[in-house]
C-alpha cells in the first residue's frame, strides 16, 4: 500500500498545485494558516512538519523565521522542499516510526499521513510518534479526512452517480477509500474516532476544527459562476464561526486536532 500512495503522488497526482486549485483548497489553507497561527509557539520555535507534502506550510512558517523540518512518504516531495523558496530542510520518512529523539521539537504537525494509514494501529502510532518528539506542553496538530467530504463534494458538483453513492453508503461503516472511485488508498474519519485515536496516543483533552466549514460544497458549487465570490467569502465566515461546533465539524473537508503534548 505504501508503494501504490508513493506512486500516486509521484506519477498521478500535482500535489504542490492542490492548495490553490479549488474552493476547498483555498478554504483550508486559509483556515490551517489562521489555526497554526493560533496554536504555534511564537518564532523562531522549531517544528516538525510530519507529511509536509511539498512544503506550502514549511515555507510560509520557514519565512515567518520558524526552525522546520520536514519528513514525507514520497521522495519527488522531499526533493521540492529542498528545491523551494526559501528551502527547506526534509528527508523521506515515515509517521509511524520517526528517527528523532523524545521531545525534540517545540511542535509538530500531522497533516497528511492520517489519511493514508488505513489501520487504526498504525495510525495511533503516527499520533504517538508525533507526540513523543514533541516537547512536553509544546502542539501537535493532526489532520484527518471527513467520512463525509467525497459524497457532499460530488453530489454539489452534480457527479454523485450511482457508482459513487454505492461507495458513500459503504463508507458508511468502513472509513477506507477504494482507489478505484479515485484519489488512493485513504482513511476517512469521523471526529469522535480522531478524538479516541488521539486520546489513545496520549493526546488528550483534543480540540477539533472543521477546517473548511459546512459551506464549503456551496463554494464549490457556485465556483464556475457569478456568485463564486460571495460564496466563497460566507463559506469562509462560516469556517471561522463555526470552526469548534461539534454539530457541524463533520461536514467539512477536513478535521484538524489540536492538542498538546501531556
Ligand atoms: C494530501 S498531502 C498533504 C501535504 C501537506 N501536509 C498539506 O497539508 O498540504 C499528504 C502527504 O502525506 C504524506 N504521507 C502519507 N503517508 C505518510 C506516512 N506514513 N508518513 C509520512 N508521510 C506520509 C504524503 O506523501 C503526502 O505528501
Amino acid at each position: 500500500m505504501t508503494e501504490a500512495i508513493i506512486t500516486y503522488y509521484t506519477d498521478h497526482y500535482d500535489e504542490d498545485a492542490r492548495l490553490d486549485r479549488r474552493p476547498q483548497a483555498r478554504l483550508e489553507r486559509t483556515r490551517t494558516l489562521e489555526l497554526l497561527a493560533a496554536h504555534l509557539p511564537p518564532p523562531p520555535a522549531t517544528v516538525l512538519d510530519v507529511g509536509g507534502g511539498t512544503g506550502f506550510y514549511a515555507r510560509v512558517l520557514t519565512t515567518a523565521g520558524y526552525a522546520v523540518r520536514v519528513l514525507d512518504l514520497v521522495p519527488a516531495h522531499v526533493e521540492q522542499v529542498r528545491a523551494g523558496t526559501p528551502a527547506v530542510p526534509a528527508e523521506v520518512g515515515d509517521a509511524r516510526a520517526l528517527r528523532f529523539r523524545d521531545a525534540s521539537y517545540d511542535a509538530t504537525l500531522l497533516l497528511g499521513p492520517l489519511y493514508h494509514l488505513h489501520d487504526r494501529a498504525d495510525r495511533v502510532a503516527a499520533l504517538r510518534e508525533a507526540a513523543r518528539v514533541t516537547r512536553p506542553g509544546g502542539p501537535v496538530l493532526a489532520a484527518a479526512i471527513s467520512r463525509f467530504a467525497a459524497p457532499l463534494d460530488l453530489g454539489a458538483t452534480s457527479r454523485l452517480d450511482a457508482r459513487a453513492l454505492t461507495e458513500a453508503e459503504s463508507l458508511l461503516t468502513d472509513g477506507r477509500n477504494d482507489p478505484a472511485v479515485g484519489f488512493t488508498h485513504a482513511y476517512f474519519h469521523r471526529p469522535e474516532e480522531l478524538r479516541a485515536e488521539c486520546e489513545a496516543a496520549g493526546l488528550t483533552g483534543a480540540v477539533l476544527h472543521g477546517l473548511e466549514g459546512p459551506l464549503w460544497t456551496a463554494a464549490e458549487a457556485a465556483a464556475a459562476g457569478p456568485n463564486a465570490e460571495p460564496v466563497y467569502t460566507a463559506a469562509l465566515d462560516l469556517a471561522r464561526l463555526f470552526s469548534t461546533e461539534p454539530s457541524l465539524t463533520a461536514a467539512s473537508g477536513h478535521i484538524l486536532a489540536a492538542t498538546i503534548r501531556p
